[in-house]
């Protein structure tokens, strides 16, 4: 099929290039000068695993171009479909409709008959509701009733590509389309997928695409409310979670305890929602808590800190990972700036490692005070504590036995929950995450060779060789 992506963010861009990969020919149109450029340069303005590879090979095929806002009348009059992926972010928090205004304003006009509207930037529902009519009325006279399709989007980062490729299911919202030609074009481009078609009224699939990450939101925040629970009673976060996951109705994903929900998404959605209910008197005490709860998290980081070190002034610590999450260079609302702010508030010095340079740069320019270094050994030398607040796999590879050597105390606060507990004990550490309590060193002369395949054996393991060493 004829494809045209408008809008070459993180979201267009993954669905341009899989749409390429999956034998369409697809041209991507992009305003700002400066990614265009980039990505005619064969230089990915985001960083996606894979994404390079599939984008050299679709350009190279000749079923992937790039062009700007003046090829678009050209672009999208010849498509079968023309996808808009254009942000809806202010930028602080909030949502704007401006650009994906403007965007329909100049598209509208220009498709030809028998084109396919499709909708896949994330949508305030109340703009979703007038969607029907500002198409409608800006609709060219040649081209008759514009079909007109939402089909959010379920693209995690850092595995944008799998979530698009095999989707648990793809969801249309019917914006208008009487004829039924839009949802025959959707069944068609998606095929590849052979996901479950979910069809849709448009309010409603726009409500599902939120209440999705809601509901994600919540479960998160439960994790970590209930990783307090289970500090509380000496109990491990790991087999609690691991019990309750074999009941189907709970579901396997998204329990995971650490430092909360960051990202473009989550914190955002929340926060939208959690207004909007207001607004409307809506009472939403949950989301409200999910929200709470979440903002709390950096903070539990530093309680745990200064409860190990006894205070944080002129304290050095080396924070390990700075993007939301492993495997993307987004900083944005990443936990680990609000702990290196709430760090440097208290006094202490902290020194920054991440993977990606950017966003090293980027962090070191949003908290003012805060250090990089260029490695992770380089960022734990002579730290009094260090925390972990992205499990990018680089973290769990390291020699943590040659690190607890260089640091001035090892001390960690693992907030992803991410390393061994025995293997980091075995290494000399005083090893805390949440929900797993604090185990305390395995000195030399106690050292066994623990080779655990849970978190449990690790623990009785690590107790024995103590005799009562593991505190809470
Ligand atoms: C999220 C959704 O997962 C996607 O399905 C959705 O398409 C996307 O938002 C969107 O609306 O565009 P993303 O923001 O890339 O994707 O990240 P997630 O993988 O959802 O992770 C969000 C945050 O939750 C990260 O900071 C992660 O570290 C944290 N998290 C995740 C936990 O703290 N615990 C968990 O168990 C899982």
């Amino acid at each position: 099929m004829r494809v045209s992506v408008v809008g070459l963010g993180y979201v267009g861009l993954v669905t341009a290039a899989s749409l390429a990969e999956w034998g369409n020919q697809v041209v991507g149109i992009e305003a700002s000068e400066a990614r265009l450029s980039a990505l005619r340069d064969g230089r990915m303005p985001i960083f996606e695993p894979g994404l390079d590879e599939v984008v050299q090979r679709n350009r190279e095929s000749g079923r992937l171009q790039f062009a700007g806002p003046d090829a678009m009348s050209r672009a999208v009059h010849r498509a079968d479909i023309v996808m808009v992926a254009v942000g809806t972010h202010d930028g602080h928090g909030g949502w704007q409709t401006d650009t994906i205004s403007s965007t329909l304003d100049a598209l509208v006009p220009m498709l030809g008959a028998g084109t396919t509207l499709v909708v896949r930037s994330t949508l305030p529902p109340e703009y979703v509701a007038s969607l029907a009519s500002y198409v409608e009325a800006r609709a060219g006279e040649n081209s008759g009733p514009v079909p007109t399709i939402l089909n959010p989007e379920f693209m995690r980062e850092g595995s944008a590509l799998h979530d698009f490729m095999q989707p648990d299911r793809v969801v249309i919202g019917l914006v208008s389309d009487e004829t039924g030609l839009g949802q025959r074009a959707l069944a068609e481009l998606y095929a590849p997928s052979s996901a479950p078609m979910v069809v849709l009224p448009a309010l409603d699939a726009s409500v599902g695409k939120l209440a999705a990450n809601l509901f994600l939101a919540t479960k998160i925040s439960f994790a970590n409310e209930l990783a307090g629970i289970c500090d509380s009673y000496g109990a491990t976060i790991d087999n609690v979670v691991a019990s309750m996951t074999y009941d189907k109705r709970i579901g396997t994903g998204f329990l995971r305890p650490g430092v909360g929900f960051g990202g473009s998404c989550l914190p955002h959605q929340v926060a939208m929602t959690l207004l909007d209910a207001q607004s409307r008197e809506v009472h939403a005490p949950l989301l409200a808590a999910v929200k709470q709860i979440n903002e709390f998290q950096p903070r539990r980081v530093l309680l745990a800190l200064n409860r190990m070190l006894s205070g944080l002034h002129d304290a050095r610590v080396a924070l390990l990972g700075l993007t939301f999450k492993p495997d993307t260079d987004d900083l944005r609302e990443a936990p680990s700036l609000r702990i290196a702010q709430h760090l440097l508030d208290a006094g202490a010095r902290v020194v920054a490692y991440d993977p990606m340079p950017a966003a090293r740069s980027s962090a070191v320019e949003q908290v003012p005070g805060l250090d990089v270094a260029e490695s992770p050994m380089a960022a734990m030398r002579d730290a009094h504590a260090v925390v972990l607040a992205t499990e990018w796999s680089v973290f769990r590879e390291l020699d943590w036995l040659a690190a607890a050597n260089i640091v001035r105390n090892p001390l960690m606060v693992d907030g992803r929950g991410a390393l061994d507990a025995a293997a980091m004990t075995e290494a000399g550490w005083t090893y805390h995450a949440f929900g797993r309590g604090t185990h305390q060193p395995v000195t030399r002369s106690e050292s066994v060779m623990v080779n655990v395949q849970n978190a449990s054996a690790a623990i009785a393991h690590a107790e024995g060789a103590l005799d009562g060493g593991h505190t809470r």
